[in-house]
């Protein structure tokens, strides 16, 4: 089987840090009752010069400068994100052309918080197929500059980036607490099981899932034709105009879905969590971690967490975490991490990776 690993990862945060204390002073909320809950103490959100697209490109460039590659190699560009900043074009053709990457497939897919591990999944699928993305420019002589100098590159962009901020209303305390603004970026690199360049203890492998349910919900264009369930038990009329969630829905959700994703790829990886270096799961709430923690009788030093200063980045969150870590130095070559995400959809996702 064709695998992933990462190669290099890259993070972008806007520049406005909105803690508990100044949402208290505009809603009738406290850091008293968000911290204990949710382990959350203040969150970033993008100021007027920022959106999802430039932390974006801002996590792009440090993610393809910390895997030392060139820009021409590149073979996939996938983005994850539930808050684009356009519908067309796609937030990785805009970072094709903010980059100058390659004429390569580029393509946004919204699976909410599970968005990093679906694209991670779709960028497996693009960089394994044979897309003779190349040919049709190697037959024209005067394609000059354009024409990509690797067929078929090994290695795909992948990113989550959110501006969960446009999603909130500052009239709701019960959503506009959780979440939060930024982008990670990973380039991740093809490698076949039989490749004796690459290290053997290389793993690689993942569980995707949905179910169709409205316990979240945040505005598109809506037309109105598609009734939905949550806006029935709610107060909001007519169209979605912030982020709904059932919140005890969502946590009942996670708590059972984690454990199961983590040992499912214990399962099908014949592995043992002493096997796994890291866990990294959706940054949404600490008492959901820390609750798989105890149930899975984990260490816990093994879950990284860091929702204290960022609140819920959705698809962002995961890749955001990986940087921070790598930043931080948690994380060495050869490494072996499991990736564990959930959210609206309801998705989930999961996979075994390894670090560099
Ligand atoms: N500040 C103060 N009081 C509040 C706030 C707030 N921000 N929000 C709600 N309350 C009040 C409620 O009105 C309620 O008051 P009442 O008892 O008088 O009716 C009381 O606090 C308790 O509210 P609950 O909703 O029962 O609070 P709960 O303990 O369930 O915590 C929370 C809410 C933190 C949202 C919790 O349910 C949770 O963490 N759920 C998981 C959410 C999650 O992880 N979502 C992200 C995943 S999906 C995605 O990422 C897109």
């Amino acid at each position: 089987m064709k695998g992933l690993k990462i190669i290099g990862l890259g993070g972008a945060l806007p520049s406005r840090t909105v803690t508990n204390d100044s949402l208290g002073e505009i809603m009738d909320t406290s850091d008293a009752w968000i911290y204990p809950r949710t382990g959350i103490h203040e969150r970033k959100f993008c100021a007027e010069n920022e959106s999802a697209l430039t932390l974006a490109v801002r996590a792009s460039e440090k993610a393809i400068d910390n895997a030392g590659i060139s820009r021409d190699s590149i073979g996939a560009i996938v983005v994850a994100s539930m808050s684009a900043d356009m519908a067309t074009p796609s937030m990785a053709a805009l970072l094709q052309r903010e980059l100058n990457l390659p004429q390569v497939p580029a393509l946004d897919l919204n699976a909410a918080c599970s968005g990093f591990i679906y694209a991670l999944e779709v960028a497996r699928g693009l960089l394994s197929a044979d897309l003779n993305v190349y040919d049709i420019y190697n037959e024209d002589k005067d394609g000059g500059n354009s024409i990509p100098k690797e067929p078929n590159g090994k290695y795909a962009l992948v990113i989550g980036t959110e501006q969960l901020s446009r999603l909130l209303s500052m009239e709701d305390r019960t959503t506009a607490i959780l979440f939060g603004d930024g982008a990670g970026a990973a380039v991740v690199k093809l490698y076949e099981d039989e490749d004796t360049e690459n290290n053997k203890s290389c793993l690689y492998t993942s569980l995707l899932g949905s179910r169709g349910s409205g316990v979240i919900e945040a505005p598109a264009i809506y037309t109105g034709a598609y009734e939905n369930t949550l806006r029935k038990e709610t107060d909001c009329q007519g169209n979605i105009d912030h982020m709904l969630m059932d919140g005890k829905e969502v946590f009942i959700f996670a708590c059972d879905i984690i454990p199961r994703i983590i040992n499912g790829l214990l399962r099908k990886t014949g592995t043992t969590l002493n096997d796994v270096d890291h866990v990294v799961c959706h940054q949404a709430n600490a008492r959901i971690i820390r609750h798989v923690i105890r149930a899975m009788h984990a260490p816990e030093e093994k879950f990284f967490m860091n929702m204290e200063k960022l609140g819920n980045i959705s698809a962002a969150s995961i890749p955001v975490a990986l940087y921070e870590m790598q930043e931080k130095g948690l994380l060495h070559a050869g490494e072996r991490l499991i990736l564990a995400g959930f959210g609206g959809g309801l998705t989930w996702g999961g996979c075994v990776i390894s670090y560099k």
